[in-house]
């Protein structure tokens, strides 16, 4: 198979955990016309949860994990990292070595999944975040040892449509990117809710601020991405001498944010470490 040849049609998806991020994904799948649901399995734990998913997104579901591997050519490992390894193991007899398996499992290597599988199944470790669920996500992807270009390919055109895409070829980054773009939506939400209090004490109605704020920081981020402008520069372009801006840079610089984010998301990939080494979610 040519790179320029890979995609998706024809393929059935299988979602094993079809909970917050795995049914984020059947619906973004589907929304986006990626897959017909018609291709797509999923299971969960509970025979309710099952029904509930089914009716939910209109996918098959089933509690038969091994009926998932062996009907789909994709397979997405979205259980919580806790119960990863039990799941492996029930399913590793049922894997093919032409089948791919996409985890998105936060703090589990590539490496153990691929120890815990009987075949050489290409895998393929993802960290998306929430903000897939509105096209806006980024997923960071990293391949295993049996996985090639044309896997991260198949990976890609999975996440692309639910935002940036990313691929690494570091995997002890992984901790970083949790911490980081894994973490991100959380640190957007504090400043914009912070910008809000902030036009709150200054006047502005809650609602207008909170719009205001949200696509003031929208804008910002579309100018970093679209131009090809460093952020200084930009930010430089707002800050006209003696203005209003640089005095509100002034006090932000004077709360250390800089050297909070610094702080922040050195912790962050900390603790996405410690409590890997601690066998506990990410
Ligand atoms: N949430 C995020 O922002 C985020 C971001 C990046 C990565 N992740 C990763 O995504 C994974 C899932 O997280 P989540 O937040 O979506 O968790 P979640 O909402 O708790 O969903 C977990 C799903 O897994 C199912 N499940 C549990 N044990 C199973 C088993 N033995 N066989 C089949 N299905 C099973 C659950 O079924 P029941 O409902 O029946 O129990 C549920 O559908 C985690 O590994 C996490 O690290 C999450």
């Amino acid at each position: 198979m040519s790179i320029k040849n890979i995609n998706l049609n024809n393929k059935n998806i299988g979602i094993i955990g079809v909970g917050t991020i795995g049914g984020t994904l059947v619906e973004t799948l589907i929304k986006n016309g990626v897959v017909s649901r018609e291709r797509i399995i999923g299971s969960t734990a509970h025979e309710d949860s099952a029904r509930e998913v089914s009716q939910k997104y209109g996918i098959n579901t089933t509690t038969d994990n091994k009926s998932v591997v062996r009907k789909a050519e994709i397979v997405v490992l979205a259980v919580e990292p806790q119960m990863i390894g039990k799941v492996l193991e029930e399913v590793s007899g049922s894997f093919g070595a032409n089948q791919l398996l996409i985890s998105v499992a936060a703090g589990i290597a590539t490496e153990f999944i691929q120890s815990k599988i009987d075949v050489e199944v290409p895998v393929v470790r993802s960290m998306p975040n929430t903000a897939i669920t509105v096209n806006e996500g980024c997923t960071v992807l990293i391949g295993g040892d049996f996985a090639g270009e044309e896997e991260l390919e198949l990976a890609k055109l999975i996440f692309e449509p639910v935002g940036l895409v990313e691929v690494l070829s570091e995997e002890n980054l992984m901790d970083a990117i949790t911490g980081f773009s894994g973490s991100g939506p959380a640190y957007g939400y504090l400043i914009i809710e912070s910008l809000i209090e902030a036009g709150v004490r200054v006047g502005l109605p809650r609602d207008r601020a909170t719009k205001l704020a949200a696509q003031s920081l929208l804008g910002a981020a579309k100018m970093v991405l679209k131009t090809d402008e460093h952020p200084a520069q930009l930010k430089d372009m707002v800050t006209t001498p003696a203005g209003v801006t640089v005095d509100a840079i002034m006090k932000l610089e004077e709360g250390g944010v800089r050297v909070a984010f610094f702080k922040a998301i050195e912790e962050a990939t900390e603790k996405s470490r410690k409590l890997k080494l601690d066998g506990k979610d990410g």
